[in-house]
């Protein structure tokens, strides 16, 4: 949540870089944003509340120009969408901060630097940051390092921040803790931002900062770096791999179109790890197959899109590969009293790698002494990765829509992956059963493609629901995480209010819900279960509420008053949930171009909540 970005450039103004890289970390938050360039010997701020463009029309218009600079564009956490609240922040004219994370400790800094004589103009934490790092560098002389590093001593919380002084024409300050920020090296010129999207168009070689960092910066990179203990240290540096092309909308109108559409490709290259390499235990780390060998359950930890798809992965852990597997929303399982078991597989899934909520989820599992962590995550080297013990990576390509898309289809296919690993592993699943997954991984893609077909009918459907308020979705078995996520989506983008329950649980509550003025979406492929989900489906028509039914070809249904039908090529087995993942997604997309809301910046909402 929040991107930064900063650079100093000997050569070139950095307004164009701050202004470019902002656009690309808009995806982090974009209720506000704001730049601060040195120009002379003062230092020149433009904000405005609302998008970037607005923002850097204001730079143009004021012909801002210099050689060092920082950027923010905010998803606001202390204090409401202000022009005062918008980053950068700056104490006395002298010190420039962004800062993305939170200072727990603020109030107490905030009455502190009152006492000092400091005024506040906004109601943000980050304001404490600004005043304390001047408070510092005008007490040792103008150090600006040393003011970061006596500043960060006081905070509490989580940051990435990145400062500079007005008298300071060369250098920069960044610090990390529990937040993102990686450094990229030009020729003559050093940039600092959230994530790698905001640079590859400046250059490809960029080193991860570590927690605890503080690094003191200049047009030829990194001049001094001290670590968490204070001691001297280097990061290593690397090429990202990341194409511009994947940063960009090419002929889509929307990232979450291009990313629903990317996902037979998307597919197709997670699962090559498995069609290439079998289901091998190595796949996921070269010390995989001993620490498999030794577990007796699994606890999956993930927050919104991913905790669905763990749900997902539950059902193929416990049925292909017989193992105990309990699935919990991170934000709870932190601060709950939990029996640890040291046997146990602890799973993090997220795209981003960096939610706060599954970050300390995994900390404290680890704190209780649950060493064995296995991470499924869609950006490489970020923090949960690099705090587990073996990782599989999604390979979804940059996700940029708010709304969760190919990394949850790619999720799932990691866990099916996984739970056939280990179904042969623990003897469950032999030769013949994974020749047959691996066909089953194979014609996904395939199967995907002819789901997105069915996109004019879903669009008709999409009609409907934007004039609706509320919305239910139903599906039983493996098919209920499907019925969560499609309701996730439509609420999330449509700012319809929906919500998704297995539905045998229907007459159990809901059902009063049910009238004329009520969809009610329900995934019914081909499986055990069928049966049951069409005698629910006659509670709800039953009481003249309308169905819009997801089937497969051999789900038989037909169309009449009240319930209509939209039939997925075929059934596809086991991986039937990703396959009935796509029209659910569709659905939102389409009804969000309907009601003219934002899919791909929805209100509210920031791509990655590296906050609690
Ligand atoms: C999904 O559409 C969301 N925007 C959100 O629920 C997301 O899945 C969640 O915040 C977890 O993110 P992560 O996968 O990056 O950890």
């Amino acid at each position: 949540m929040c991107g930064i970005v900063g650079a100093i450039r000997a050569h070139h103004n950095v307004v164009d870089f701050l202004t470019d890289g902002l656009k690309r970390l808009e995806y982090r938050g974009y209720d506000s944003s704001g730049i601060a360039v040195q120009t002379g010997n003062k230092i020149t701020r433009v904000r405005r509340v609302g998008r970037v463009q607005l923002m850097e029309n204001a730079a143009r218009e004021k012909g801002v120009h210099g050689h060092i600079g920082i950027g923010h564009t905010r998803w606001a956490t202390h204090g409401g969408v202000t022009e005062p609240n918008a980053h950068p922040h700056i104490s006395g004219g002298l010190i420039a901060v962004v800062h993305n994370g939170i200072i727990e400790n603020f109030e107490e800094e905030r009455a502190r630097l009152q006492s000092l004589g400091y005024t506040f103009e906004s109601q943000t934490d980050t304001e404490v940051i600004a005043h304390s790092v001047k408070h510092e560098y005008e007490r040792n002389g103008h150090n600006l390092f040393a003011a970061v590093e006596a500043a960060c001593a006081r905070f509490h919380g989580a940051y990435a921040i990145g400062v500079i002084a007005d008298d300071n024409h060369k250098e920069m300050v960044v610090a990390r803790m529990g937040c993102p920020l990686l450094v990229a090296f030009g020729n003559e010129e050093t940039f600092i931002a959230s994530d790698v999207s905001a640079v590859i168009a400046f250059t490809r070689n960029i080193a991860c900062l570590d927690d605890g960092d503080i690094a003191l910066l200049n047009a030829n990179g990194i001049e001094k770096l001290l670590d968490k203990n204070g001691q001297a240290a280097e990061r290593k540096v690397k090429v990202s791999e990341l194409s511009l092309a994947s940063l960009e909308l090419g002929p889509y109108s929307h990232f979450m179109q291009k990313e629903i559409h990317e996902q037979p490709r998307a597919i197709a290259d997670t699962a090559e790890v498995f069609l290439d390499g079998g289901f091998e235990p190595e796949n996921f780390g070269t010390t995989a197959r001993e620490v498999f060998a030794g577990i007796d359950s699994i606890k999956i930890l993930a927050c919104g899109t991913s905790y669905y798809s763990a749900l997902t992965g539950k059902y193929w852990l416990e049925s292909i590969a017989k193992i105990p597997t309990d699935v919990e929303i991170a934000s709870e399982y932190r601060y709950r009293d939990v029996i640890a078991n040291p046997k146990q597989l602890v799973i993090t899934i997220s795209q981003s790698g960096e939610t706060l909520d599954t970050m300390e989820a995994l900390k404290y599992a680890q704190s209780l002494g649950q060493t064995h962590s296995l991470s499924i995550c869609n950006v490489l080297e970020s923090a949960l990765p690099r705090e587990s013990e073996l990782v599989l990576y999604t390979r979804a390509g940059a996700e940029i829509g708010v709304a969760s898309t190919k990394a949850f289809t790619t999720q799932l296919v990691v866990l099916f992956g996984l739970a056939v690993t280990l179904g042969k592993m623990r003897g469950h699943v032999g030769e013949e059963q994974a020749r047959a997954y691996t066909e089953e991984l194979r014609q996904l893609p395939g199967s995907i493609q002819h789901v997105m077909n069915l996109e004019p009918q879903i669009a008709a459907w999409a009609q409907k629901f934007a004039e609706k308020s509320n919305a239910l979705f139903l599906g039983r078995g493996i098919h209920y995480p499907v019925a969560l996520e499609g309701a996730l989506k439509l609420k999330e983008i449509t700012y319809i209010h929906a919500e998704a329950y297995p539905a045998g649980e229907l007459k159990h509550g809901p059902l009063a819900l049910v009238d004329e003025n009520m969809p009610v979406v329900v995934i019914a492929p081909h499986d055990k279960l069928l049966d049951k989900v069409k005698a629910n489906m006659q509670e709800v028509s039953a009481r003249g509420g309308e169905l819009f039914v997801f089937a497969d070809l051999d789900s038989n249904f037909t169309e009449s008053e009240g319930v209509h039908v939209i039939r997925t090529p075929r059934h596809v087995g086991d991986l039937s949930p990703i396959l009935h993942t796509i029209p659910v997604q569709l659905l939102s997309y389409h009804a969000a171009l309907a009601r003219g809301t934002d899919g791909d910046k929805p209100r509210n909402l920031a791509k990655s909540v590296t906050v609690e």
